[in-house]
């Protein structure tokens, strides 16, 4: 990600932002969102977007009519998120500054949207975003986003196997797809989406532990 390796923090993150050195941002939604709202696989509810950086992905699925909570905890990331809504005249996204993995909400999600915040985690957190995913998201609810599996160079920091994201998702979720991205009819063999839905009682439910909070 950079010759420094990857930023831990929401004080490197915000370095990266205030820097303008964001390889990731895409200056546009996901591919692999617009995918699926496309092909009508996900359909307007409650969302969360966890890591949302500057928010293309938060102001997408607000304008397909879904109410969006978006959460960055890098104080610069949800500053340019707001930016860009107020350029879009987008006033219906709540973006909040927080930790992911130690968020609480008052009532669970229809839906949470991954993209590239699971390969920003260091690998030890890997098992907080098992128990946030499963505690945010309502039983029946929906699990999708892109996962990057392998290694690239250049690539998020740290990517897993597609047997090692699927062994951490399964004990919460029914998996209904996971498969190589496809976008435009291209398949996109590094970028997997997974859709799966949340099952009525989960082993990885769950608060914030001590070790959620950093490596
Ligand atoms: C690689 S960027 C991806 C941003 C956005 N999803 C995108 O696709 O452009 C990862 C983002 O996750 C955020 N992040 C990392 N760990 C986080 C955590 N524990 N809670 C909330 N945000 C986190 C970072 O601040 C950063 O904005």
């Amino acid at each position: 990600m950079s010759a420094a390796g990857p930023p831990l923090t929401p004080e490197g993150w915000g370095s990266r932002y205030r820097a303008e050195d964001t390889p990731w941002d895409l200056g546009r939604p996901a591919p692999g969102l617009l995918s699926l709202l496309d092909e009508g696989v996900l359909a307007p509810c409650r969302v969360l977007v966890p890591g949302c950086g500057r928010g293309h992905d938060a102001l997408l699925l607000a304008d397909r009519g879904f109410d969006v909570v978006a959460l960055d905890y890098a104080p610069e990331a949800i500053r340019l998120a707001e930016d860009l809504a107020a350029t879009r005249g987008e006033s219906r996204v709540r973006f909040l500054v927080q930790d992911f993995l130690c968020f609480e909400a008052a009532e669970p999600f229809d839906l949470l949207w991954e993209h590239t915040c699971f390969p920003a985690l260091h690998s030890s957190l890997r098992q907080g975003y098992a128990r946030a995913i499963a505690r945010l998201v309502r039983p029946g609810g929906i699990l999708a986003g892109v996962f990057f599996v392998g290694s690239s160079p250049g690539g998020p920091p740290f990517e897993a196997t597609t047997e090692e994201i699927e062994a951490l998702l399964s004990p919460a979720f029914e998996k209904l797809a996971w498969e190589p991205a496809r976008v435009r009819g291209h398949t996109r063999r590094e970028e997997w989406t997974y859709v799966g839905r949340r099952h009525s009682s989960a082993r990885h439910s769950g608060g914030c532990a001590p070790r959620d909070r950093g490596p």
